[in-house]
């Protein structure tokens, strides 16, 4: 086991800047989810911790050993792709067992890792099967064997579970938590799906064009977000971020929108934006019908969307639309008007000018 170091690390296709200078630590027995939209370089930088991809500039470091000119096959490191890539005409005992084979491991120690391996994730029944005879939740597990058996360093996860369908990717998620609790091994999960980045990360790294844009425990993530890519990128329904003016009066100052003005937490509590314009963010866990008209937005119902125990009402509010999630208790209809009122330590504030967070990180002080 291993922690695992990545230094400045960048990649370029030709012109392209797939990968820009990403420095990060997965700590020993970390599990560290990469997530972000498609082609923002989360499976490049995977590829290059596996030695699948050379590395521009920088370094990766496994524990002490420096592993960025090693080839795959010397960094001790397993990885699981989403399209499984399994031996067609092997067996699934020979496909767990391949790879041991391949580096010279006795029979009798190879038996043994399949056999402790196919007993943990519970597919002792399928040694015989060849790979066209399993489901899709099988193959997975397969795949997933085969990096448990080799006991590696690190585990390098590529999207694993993006081709099965939606109740056996919660099924599987649950395993591979599991199974991370069980052996310990520092692991990198690559996902778009930041459901599975939330439930599945120690701490989570977004990406955007090749970059980093935060690193943190899912939860500080979500209540903290450093700017309005992550605001609206984690978190679902996404959350309302509206444009409008800053007024610092002298009874504090306040949010004006277009038809409503909020009150914003004291001055101090956040830096001022570069000009006039702030962004208000607002999730919508945090904006509910309120009786209170005082610093409240008027708007109208447009949708009342039941989702079961929640209900989500999109709204509009002069130009802007605002979702609210409330309780299917609150019964609230298409058409009605009603004002929406939240308080003010869940307002988030933008600079329209980069989109950075104007309030400060409590993981960050300073
Ligand atoms: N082999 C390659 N040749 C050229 N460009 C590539 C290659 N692999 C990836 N890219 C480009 O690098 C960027 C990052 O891709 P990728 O790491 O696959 O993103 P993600 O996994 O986040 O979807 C994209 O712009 C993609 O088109
Ligand atoms: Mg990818």
């Amino acid at each position: 086991m291993a922690e695992i170091r990545l230094s400045s690390v960048t990649k370029r296709f030709g012109r392209t800047l797939a990968v820009d200078a990403v420095t990060l630590t997965v700590a020993d027995g970390e599990f560290m989810v990469f997530v972000g939209p498609s082609g923002c370089g989360k499976s490049t930088t995977l590829r290059m911790v596996a030695g699948l991809e050379t590395v521009s500039e920088g370094a990766v470091h496994l524990g002490e050993r420096d592993v960025t000119r090693l080839q795959p096959k010397d960094r001790n490191v397993a990885m699981v792709f989403q399209n499984y890539a399994l031996y067609a005409h092997k067996n699934v005992y020979d496909n767990l067992g391949f790879g041991l084979r391949v580096r010279g491991a006795p029979k009798a120690e190879i038996e043994k890792r399949v056999r402790h391996a196919a007993s943990i994730l519970g597919i002792e029944e399928l040694l015989e099967r060849k790979p066209k005879q399993l489901s899709g939740g099988q193959m997975q597990r397969v795949a997933l064997g085969r990096a448990l058996v080799r006991d590696p360093d690190a585990f390098l996860l590529d999207e694993p579970l993006s081709n099965l369908d939606a109740k056996m990717r919660v099924h599987m998620r649950e395993e591979i938590a599991k199974l991370h609790a069980a052996t310990g091994t520092s692991t990198i999960y690559v996902t778009h799906d930041q459901i599975e980045a939330m439930t599945l990360g120690d701490r989570i790294a977004v990406m955007k064009d090749g970059r980093i844009q935060q690193i943190g425990r899912p939860l500080d993530i979500y209540d903290h977000p450093a700017n309005m890519f992550v605001a609206n990128f984690i978190g679902s329904p996404e959350m309302n971020l509206i444009e409008g003016e800053l007024d610092t009066g002298t009874g504090g100052s306040s949010f004006i929108g277009d038809g409503f003005s909020l009150a914003l937490p004291e001055p101090a509590r956040f830096r001022p934006p570069a000009g006039r314009r702030i962004v208000l963010g607002l999730r919508p866990e945090h904006l509910a019908p309120t009786d209170e008209t005082e610093g409240s937005i008027p708007a109208e119902v447009v949708l009342a969307e039941q989702m079961g125990a929640q209900t989500l009402l999109l709204c509009r509010a002069g130009g802007a639309s605002l979702s609210s999630l409330i309780s299917r208790d609150d019964h609230v209809h298409a058409g009605d008007h009603v004002m929406l009122g939240t308080t003010p330590e869940h307002v988030h504030l933008f600079d329209p000018e980069g989109g950075r967070s104007l309030l400060p990180d409590p993981a960050h002080p300073g």
